[in-house]
């Protein structure tokens, strides 16, 4: 048997164990896939932990007062948003939902974030109502209706106002979100009015501006070029320039690099806002994307023109290869070390050509019962999965030191039906006679 290193691309500390099986965070994949059955998300502790800590110790070592703060969009799972908040890293939610499972992940209320380009009245009592640090104004009418609603509430509520600053993040369109047409915050033209509109209200303090690019970037060009568009906008305690970092999804491509990226946004703070202001970043995907390795059975393996390897997920649990053509690469768990030789095509259950996961694997003699594992699937996995096909969404397992805990569990047929509270058998006519 020939053998083969390791992607880079694996978790922190992955290994192959003695019977050639994939180990990650100590535990034995195969033996996970066993234990809680596929598909199955293992996030690696020791992972997240890692990638936590260097965001926060590069933000202190640049000097200046500084606040991570998670996306939770990324993995918005109650015990990830706990881990870091152990580490002193808040949290930014975007709907009434992330902001409970914040909360119930013991983040504080006062480091929690509220954002949304189309928040409701509910969603704006349910932020005031439990305290959050910060609201994010997107638009010039939300300033009345916040107002309006922490006055009624007798809130004195902080806020940021998210600033479109005409540069576009250098990623894909679907993730670029800084571009001058965006529905996302206000733009050049229109925010010094909205910052007299909140300076003018009673029940809201205007701490900074927000900006966030885009995702997937490579370096902070854009983040700086971002900055010195809306510094001339004034000068306020806080600034945020969001998140955005990028992540290697396969063995080879450019990995982000977290000191780097937190330099430079630094730097670009300080340059232009000052040394005295704080700066917070909201990475997501970088935080959680790397510690995330999806577990699947395969299903059967099949020849014609390709290759291919059909798995019991897909775009119910990854829909990345979907909405953004995003690229993965799979490995074998059971025969980690083993060379591959075959080149493979990673399809999913789903009635749709497009749920393919991996459409350039290469893997060793791939076989029905063999445990597939998709490596970088810990953000935006999670949290875009649906139930397409009445699919039931994976559980969460995190594993460190050998120990597996489950964090989320599977997603039941009860789950599935206890929402269909019709009758049948009987039509609307049927019942209003
Ligand atoms: C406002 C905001 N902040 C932060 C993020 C996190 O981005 P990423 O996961 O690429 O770091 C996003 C992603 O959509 C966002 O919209």
């Amino acid at each position: 048997m020939s053998t083969t290193t390791l992607s880079s691309v694996l978790p922190f500390g992955s290994e192959i164990g003695p019977n050639g099986h994939l180990l990650l965070g100590g535990c034995d994949s195969v033996e996970l896939a066993r234990e809680y059955g596929t598909p199955l998300y293992v996030m690696v502790e020791d992972d997240l932990r890692d990638r936590a800590t260097r965001f926060v110790n590069a933000l202190e070592a640049s000097g200046l007062d500084g606040q991570v703060m998670f996306a939770s969009k990324a993995c918005p799972v109650a015990a990830v948003c706990g881990l870091f908040a152990e580490l002193g890293i808040g949290c930014d939610v975007t709907s009434a939902g992330e902001l409970r499972l914040a909360l119930h992940g013991g983040v504080p209320p006062e480091g929690i974030l509220f954002h949304g380009n189309a928040k409701s009245d509910a969603d704006i009592a349910d932020a005031l109502s439990v305290g959050v640090g910060l609201i994010v104004v997107d638009a010039a009418d939300e300033v009345v209706r916040i107002n309006a609603a922490a006055a009624s509430a007798g809130v004195h509520q902080k806020v940021l106002l998210r600033v479109t600053p005409g540069v576009e993040g250098d990623t894909i369109a679907a993730i670029s979100t800084g571009q001058e047409d965006s529905k996302f915050g206000v733009n050049l033209i229109e925010a010094p009015a909205v910052i007299e509109l909140i300076e003018a209200a009673d029940s809201l303090e205007l701490v900074g501006l927000h900006l966030h690019v885009g995702s997937q970037l490579g370096d902070t060009d854009a983040i700086r070029r971002a900055a010195e568009a809306i510094a001339p906008l004034g000068s306020f305690p806080v600034v945020n320039l969001g998140g955005g970092l990028g992540v290697a999804y396969c063995d080879g491509d450019p990995q982000g690099d977290i000191e780097a990226f937190v330099a430079g946004a630094a730097a670009a703070a300080r340059d232009c806002f000052g040394e005295g202001v704080k700066l917070m970043l909201e990475p997501g995907r970088a935080l959680t994307a790397a510690a995330g390795v999806t577990l699947y059975s395969v299903e059967g393996v099949k020849r014609n023109v390709s290759t291919w390897v059909a798995v019991d997920g897909g775009i119910s649990d990854n829909l990345r290869p979907l909405a953004y053509g995003s690229r993965y690469e799979a490995l074998i768990a059971d025969r980690v070390g083993e060379r591959p030789d075959t080149p493979a095509r990673v399809v999913g259950k789903h009635c749709e050509s497009g749920d393919e996961i991996v459409s350039d694997a290469n893997l060793p003699a791939p076989k029905r019962g063999d445990t597939l594992a998709v490596p970088v699937t810990g953000a935006y996995g999670h949290s875009m999965a649906n139930n397409y096909n009445a699919a039931l969404r994976p559980p969460i397992v995190l594993v460190s030191g050998g120990k597996s805990r489950l964090i989320v569990r599977r997603e039941r047929f009860d789950d599935l039906l206890g929402r269909e509270i019709g009758d049948p058998v009987r039509s609307v006519g049927d019942r209003d006679a």
